[in-house]
């Protein structure tokens, strides 16, 4: 049974059964992945930023004889942002093959139709069922990144040290835990701005303004999520040349998340890409106990990423990959298809 599902009001066994589909999801499909812990795992799936919503349902077993309620065997969630409603599906590995997955999509997709909204994206991990999956529902492949991970045990902080050092006169690097001091926001924001050489895919979308940048970060915090910052800043003119960005998820604190790393047009050449990547791990090392990894996504043409990044000891790791359909397309062909 597939039903709407509000992680706001849902109870703790409800949000401790779906983080169980999930580490069986992880186990099943991303064994080297870590699992996630419960902690503010509500807040995880709750938060979102001003004007977006996201739309949750679940489908449960029936419940035992003793009457304790099923298990959370799949779970669909949407995200209303533009005109674009990204989705993110989950069926137990017990549960899979089914049609319980195609459910979900339908129940999703049929909402995001009757909002008004062109159509749907999903990111999809390479080597996993869920291409499959989506390239039967007819999804198409819009974009390629490659994910990388770097394990922190084989670092030569040696080397590492003298990398962050490795910047040119006229810069300085600072490290900001838990984002941008205020008077820098504006800076910030306008260094995102003008060069959008990001790490992230289009379903990951920054923030360019600094309204939005401050909601960002307010977000990221509200959701368990703590954002880390390194940044390079020009002496003469105090611009932000470049920055990078990790978060620290409290749901997989072992392994972070790299987000944006920007080097502004104007000041490329001069090793800051190196050296604030280099700084960042530095000071993660200190800050944050349990990280043993941090995992990043790049385009693969992004060859000057990628060849810091190989210098940093990132290995590739898999294809993450975003599809895409038409809302009506989909709707049509599901309901066609029962
Ligand atoms: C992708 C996923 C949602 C599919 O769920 P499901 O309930 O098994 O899917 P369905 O039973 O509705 O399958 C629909 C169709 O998709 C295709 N499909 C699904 N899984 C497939 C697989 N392993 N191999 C080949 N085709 C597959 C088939 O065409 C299937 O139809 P069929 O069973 O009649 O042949 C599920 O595997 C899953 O949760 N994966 C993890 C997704 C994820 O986001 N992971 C993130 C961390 S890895």
């Amino acid at each position: 049974m597939v039903r709407e599902w509000d992680p706001r009001t849902a109870s703790s066994a409800e949000i401790a059964s779906l983080l169980d589909t999930l580490n069986a999801v992880l186990a099943a499909d991303l064994p080297q992945d870590p699992p996630w812990r419960e902690s503010s795992m509500r807040e995880y799936l709750a938060e979102v930023m001003p004007g977006e919503r996201r739309i949750s349902w679940v489908a449960q077993a029936e419940p035992a004889t003793d009457g304790s309620p099923g298990a959370i065997l799949g779970h669909v969630h949407v995200l209303l942002l533009g005109d674009i409603g990204v989705l993110e599906v989950l069926v137990h590995p017990s549960a899979r093959r089914t049609g319980l997955g195609r459910d979900l999509v339908l129940t999703a997709a049929r909402r995001v139709y009757q909002e008004g909204f062109q159509s749907i994206g999903v990111e999809v991990v390479g080597d996993t069922p869920a291409v499959a999956f989506y390239e039967s529902l007819g999804f198409s492949k819009e974009y390629v990144e490659t994910r990388s991970v770097l394990d922190l045990s084989g670092v030569d902080w040696a080397e590492l040290a003298e990398m962050a050092t490795g910047i040119s006169a006229g810069y300085h690097l600072q490290f900001h835990p838990g984002g941008p001091p205020d008077e820098l926001i504006e800076a910030y924001a306008r260094a995102k701005a003008e060069v959008r050489d990001v790490e992230d895919g289009e379903l990951r979308p920054s923030s360019y303004d600094p309204e939005r940048l401050r909601d960002s970060l307010d977000c990221l915090h509200r959701r368990g999520m703590k954002p880390y910052i390194v940044l390079a800043l020009h002496e003469q003119t105090g611009e932000v040349a470049g920055l990078t960005e990790v978060v620290v998820p409290v749901q997989h604190p072992t392994r972070a998340d790299q987000y944006d790393t920007i080097v502004v047009q104007d000041h490329r050449g001069y090793g800051i890409d190196r050296a604030i990547k280099a700084r960042m791990l530095m000071e993660l090392r200190s800050a944050e106990a349990e990280l043993t990894e941090v995992q990043t996504w790049n385009a693969q043409a992004n060859e000057a990423m990628l060849k810091v990044n190989a210098e940093l000891g990132y290995r590739p790791d898999r294809e993450w990959c975003e599809y895409s359909i038409d809302v009506a397309e989909l709707v049509h062909r599901l309901d066609a298809g029962r």
